[in-house]
């Protein structure tokens, strides 16, 4: 077995992921532990094109298009960046993996739960299973909120624009996955500082890398 690590940050909008992230990394180049980090969708050049397609045009894609495309991305994003470094022992941070499917086409979406977790089986296969998952639970008026002191409405993407009824769907969605997959998810209080969730994404972090490691 390789000693690589995959970490996947969740969440709705706003809840801070991206921030985490960006400390976690620091941290780990001052470790001097190789690692890399993705942002979903998106992350290689075919990834940025379906990214721009599925954000920011206009085209009128149906549920299950919207779903095969995210799936696109993530099935190269797979064989180009995750598995190559998982082989060669980094840890590969990503922002956003499949659970972002499950909650927002699956949860909150269209497509039936059945049919993306029969898609998502056969995107992901066997190998980039994550180590570790956060899911940053955060309720939407807090998230809004704070992606609005960030962007300025109009830059608001197709998904951003879905409003509430849309995003507690989201937010449900993501608690149901995290009560299915308990060892695996880890779910963080988003309201906390900024400061409060770093100590807690770095304590859980450590735990479980450590024990991949001596395993
Ligand atoms: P992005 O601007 O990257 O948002 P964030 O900073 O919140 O991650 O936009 C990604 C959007 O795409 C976000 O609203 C969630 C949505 N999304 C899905 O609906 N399904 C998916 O599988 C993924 C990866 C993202």
């Amino acid at each position: 077995m390789n000693k690589g690590f995959l970490v996947t940050f969740e969440g709705g909008e706003g809840c801070g992921k991206t921030t985490q992230i960006k400390k976690l990394a620091k941290l780990l180049q001052q470790r001097n532990i190789e690692y890399i980090v993705a942002k979903e969708p998106g992350a290689t050049e075919l990834g940025e094109e379906i990214r721009n397609i599925l954000l920011h045009t206009n085209l009128d894609l149906s549920a299950k298009t919207e779903l095969l495309l995210f799936c696109a991305s993530r099935s190269r994003l797979i064989e180009k960046v995750v598995l190559p470094a998982l082989e060669t022992g980094k840890v590969v941070i990503l922002d956003r993996y499949y659970d972002s499917t499950t909650a927002y086409e699956g949860y909150a979406g269209e497509v039936k739960l059945k049919d993306v977790e029969t898609i998502l089986k056969f995107t992901i296969g066997q190998g980039a299973q994550p180590d570790l998952t956060y899911l940053f639970d955060l309720d939407y008026e807090a998230g809004i909120e704070r992606k609005l002191t960030d962007h300025q409405l109009e830059n608001l993407d197709r998904f951003e624009t879905k409003g509430k009824g849309y995003f507690e769907k989201v937010r449900h969605g993501y608690l149901e996955i995290a009560k299915k997959n308990k060892k695996r998810i880890v779910v963080v209080d988003a309201s906390k500082s900024i400061e409060d969730v770093y100590e807690e994404v770095v304590k859980v972090f450590d735990e479980r890398y450590a024990k991949k490691q001596n395993s």
